[in-house]
Order: structure tokens, then C-alpha cells, then sequence
């Protein structure tokens, strides 16, 4: 084992994280979910969420057969609703394969929304075997150790990114190894203050031997986000009911309940297409306080109104009336319209 394994390694089992949810019996499925949780957002985001869905989905026949709906309403919140469904897709896969996980690299890659990379972390951290992990913490803890410059979203970068993660990746104790790489990353080499002082590579790391770690890894000038505006439709019935309505399988939130969005800039727009298209008589708009989202390819200002009026119309298929704490309890909701009602 190289040097810098052997270093992490120690520093893992003193510093590292052991009694992580997913790490109580690690099998494939349940190392497959919290990896997939994992991807783009935080342990202590994850955990409540991580238990619940376990709850619910204690296996993946479980998962296989449940009702989309329900799988996405336990994600509701986590943000990138994809992994949601890919995940319910993935476990129709492992049933179509009589119930087991693959073994290998390439058995794991064929079920949808595992990369290289979640397929590395299943191999290692549940079945034992030598899985390479290129996550973010790992890609930053490398990438700085190495001094890699260059753009590193770019695929020569990630090929010399990958490179380096085989070679330093022991020939033993491979779950400890991946798991200790996470742990560095998050909780040491962080993105904007690493704690240099504690890291047990720090000797080797040419990053912080030019002074400069948060200069690593290097990004290509990221482009400005665009913003979009839209309105959120506060449309309420005599039991103080809201209307909400399912959204298309793809796009933003698919599949998730939300409140009606109209995509105008201005109120005026929106009062316009309420009574002309919508039908809607004795119409009062109320704004409510606006708000700005982030989605990963542009910015969303939420501009939430109630909508007072005389609706002849039923509005649309595919929609319910719930109160607010309702809704919240059993429709699924993403988070910027838990924002709203919590506004409310
Ligand atoms: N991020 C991705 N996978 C992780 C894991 N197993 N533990 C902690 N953080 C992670």
C-alpha cells in the first residue's frame, strides 16, 4: 500500500465516520440507496430521509414494486426528482435479475443512474471487492494533493483525475478506503476552508505546499445563470382547501404536486391570461412574498399570489384540493412549495 493510502487510512480509523445509517449492514441495496441520496447533497440532509425511505422500502422488492408516486413522495425535499424514478426503475432491473446485485463494475453500471463511480462505491463498500470512487470529495482531496491543474470537469482532466484514484487505491481494506476518501473530502478538504492542519497528508499534498488549496480543483469561468420568473397560483375553496396539481413526468419536479404556475414576469401578464384564458370573474390578485430557487441550469423566482375569483371552470386534470398541512403530509411536495406554505 502506498503511502498516502496508509496515512488516510489511519487518519480513518480515528477520524473518520463508522456509524453512519448506511453503514449499519451494508448490503448492495442498502449501500445503493444512500449512495444515490448521496449524489449532489449532504450527509445530515440525507439521513431522515435515508431512514425513511428504509422504512418504507426495507428491501428492494419492496422498492420494485411500490407505487411511483409513493417512491417520490419520500423524496420530496431531496431535490433531483430523476434519481427518484431511476432508482424505482433500477429496482425492476435487480428484481428482473432474480433479486440479486451484481458483483461486478459493469453489472452495477447497466442499472439506471449508476455511473462509474456509485458503482465503485457499491462494489467496495458492500461487496468488498476493489471498487474506485471519483465522488466530489474525492475529486477535490485529488485534485489538490496533485496540484492537478486544468478544467476539471473537462474529460481529459477527469481521465487523469481516474487515473490517480486507481493508483492510490490499496489493495486492502477497500470499504475503509472509500469510505475514509468521503470522509477527508467532507469533513477536512472541504471546498472553501479546508483544515489543513489536521490532514494527515498534508505533507504530500503540493496544494498546500504552493499555499493555494481552494485554488484546486480548477473550474473552467462558470457561466452566469440565467433567472426565469414565474407565479405560483394560491387558488383556494370554501374548506380552505388549495388546488394542486401532478407535473409531467419530466422537466422540473416530474411527477411531484405543486401549486399552478403561470411563467409571466408580471402580474399584469398573469391577470391577463387568468381572465382570458382561465375564465376567471371578479378577479383580486394578492402577491405574496417572492423568493429566488436554484436549479443546476438556472435561477427560478417564485413569485407566490392568491388568486381570488369566481372559477366556473374545474382547471385541469390530475389535480386535488388539499390544505396546506395536508399536503405537505401526503401529496409530496418539492421544497420551494413547503417554502410558500410555510410563508403562508
Ligand atoms: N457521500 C457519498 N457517499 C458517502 C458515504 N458513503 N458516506 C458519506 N458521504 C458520502
Amino acid at each position: 500500500m502506498n503511502s498516502f493510502a496508509s496515512q488516510v487510512l489511519t487518519w480513518f480509523d480515528d477520524h473518520g465516520r463508522h456509524d453512519l445509517p448506511w453503514q449499519i449492514n451494508p448490503t448492495p441495496y442498502r449501500v445503493w440507496v444512500s449512495e444515490i441520496m448521496l449524489q449532489q447533497t449532504q450527509v445530515a440532509t440525507v439521513i431522515p430521509y435515508y431512514q425513511r425511505f428504509m422504512a418504507s422500502f426495507p428491501d428492494v422488492r419492496s422498492l420494485a414494486e411500490a407505487n411511483e408516486d409513493l417512491v417520490l413522495q419520500h423524496w420530496a425535499g431531496l431535490g433531483y426528482y430523476a434519481r427518484a424514478r431511476n432508482l424505482h426503475y433500477a429496482a425492476q432491473q435487480v428484481m428482473a435479475l432474480g433479486g440479486e446485485f451484481p458483483q461486478t463494475l459493469d453489472g452495477l453500471m447497466t442499472l439506471k443512474g449508476v455511473g462509474r463511480s456509485t458503482a465503485g462505491a457499491i462494489l467496495s463498500l458492500a461487496w468488498q471487492q476493489r471498487g474506485v470512487i471519483m465522488d466530489g470529495n474525492v475529486k477535490r482531496v485529488l485534485s489538490r494533493h496533485f496540484a492537478v491543474a486544468g478544467d476539471s470537469s473537462s474529460s481529459q482532466i477527469q481521465q487523469q483525475l481516474w487515473t490517480l484514484a486507481e493508483e492510490n487505491t490499496p489493495q486492502q481494506r477497500f470499504a475503509a478506503y472509500t469510505q475514509a476518501m468521503m470522509d477527508l473530502g467532507a469533513t477536512l478538504c472541504t471546498r472553501s476552508k479546508p483544515l489543513c492542519l489536521y490532514c494527515p497528508v498534508k505533507a504530500t499534498c503540493q496544494a498546500y505546499a504552493l499555499g493555494t488549496p481552494t485554488a484546486f480543483p480548477q473550474k473552467k469561468q462558470s457561466k452566469v445563470l440565467p433567472t426565469k420568473t414565474a407565479y405560483f397560483l394560491l387558488i383556494e375553496n370554501q374548506q380552505q382547501q388549495l388546488l394542486w396539481l401532478k407535473r409531467p413526468p419530466t422537466g422540473i419536479w416530474g411527477g411531484l404536486w405543486c401549486l399552478p404556475q403561470v411563467d409571466v414576469e408580471q402580474l399584469t401578464e398573469l391577470q391577463t391570461i387568468l381572465e382570458q384564458q382561465w375564465h376567471i370573474k371578479q378577479l383580486h390578485l394578492q402577491p405574496l412574498a417572492e423568493f429566488r430557487h436554484t436549479f443546476s441550469h438556472y435561477h427560478l423566482m417564485i413569485k407566490p399570489v392568491r388568486v381570488y375569483g369566481e372559477f366556473t371552470q374545474v382547471l385541469e386534470q390530475m389535480s386535488v384540493w388539499q390544505r396546506p398541512k395536508q399536503a405537505i403530509e401526503e401529496l409530496g411536495l418539492p421544497m420551494p412549495m413547503q417554502k410558500i406554505l410555510a410563508e403562508i
